[in-house]
């Protein structure tokens, strides 16, 4: 399988951004955490991470027919894009929503998503381990739906 993992702005600052929000861990060992544990499922993850909308909608389209899912924190895009809503169901490729943050436990903006009516799931709250829980969902969602 080929998941797609996408991360929006300001998540290349983790480890030095608001720690006691985000962690103290950064993207790199997040995403090289992630795609070891790839590795073991037999999965080829690819990543892109951009803080422009445009960067992220470019990669979702560029997995149309290519990616079998993606794993998608849209960090601040979350509240705000319709755009990359449309990108994601332009593709149709299933996603799972993730969030370091328990955004339902923050700012009242925080708590609207344009994405989650339309995930498989969201995780969130749960920190960097929320990517690998999602990892697994996506493996296990993959498997039911190619049997
Ligand atoms: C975030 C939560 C968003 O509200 C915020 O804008 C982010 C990160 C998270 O991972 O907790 O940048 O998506």
């Amino acid at each position: 399988f080929k998941i797609l993992v996408l991360n929006g702005p300001n998540l290349n600052m983790l480890g030095k951004r608001e720690p006691q929000i985000y962690g103290a861990q950064t993207l790199t060992d997040i995403i090289e955490q992630l795609s070891s544990k790839a590795r073991g499922m037999d999965i080829s993850l690819s990543h892109v991470q951009s803080n422009a909308e445009h960067g992220l909608i470019d990669a979702i389209h560029q997995g149309f027919g290519e990616i079998d899912f993606i794993i998608i924190n849209p960090a601040a895009f979350t509240h705000t894009s319709v755009a990359l809503r449309d990108a994601l169901l332009s593709v149709a490729i299933p996603f799972i929503e993730v969030h370091l943050s328990n955004v339902h436990a923050r700012e009242s903006f925080r708590q609207h998503s344009y994405f989650s009516d339309v995930a498989i799931g969201v995780i969130c709250g749960l920190g960097a381990k929320g990517y690998e829980y999602a990892l697994d969902a996506a493996h296990q969602h993959l498997k039911v739906k190619n049997n």
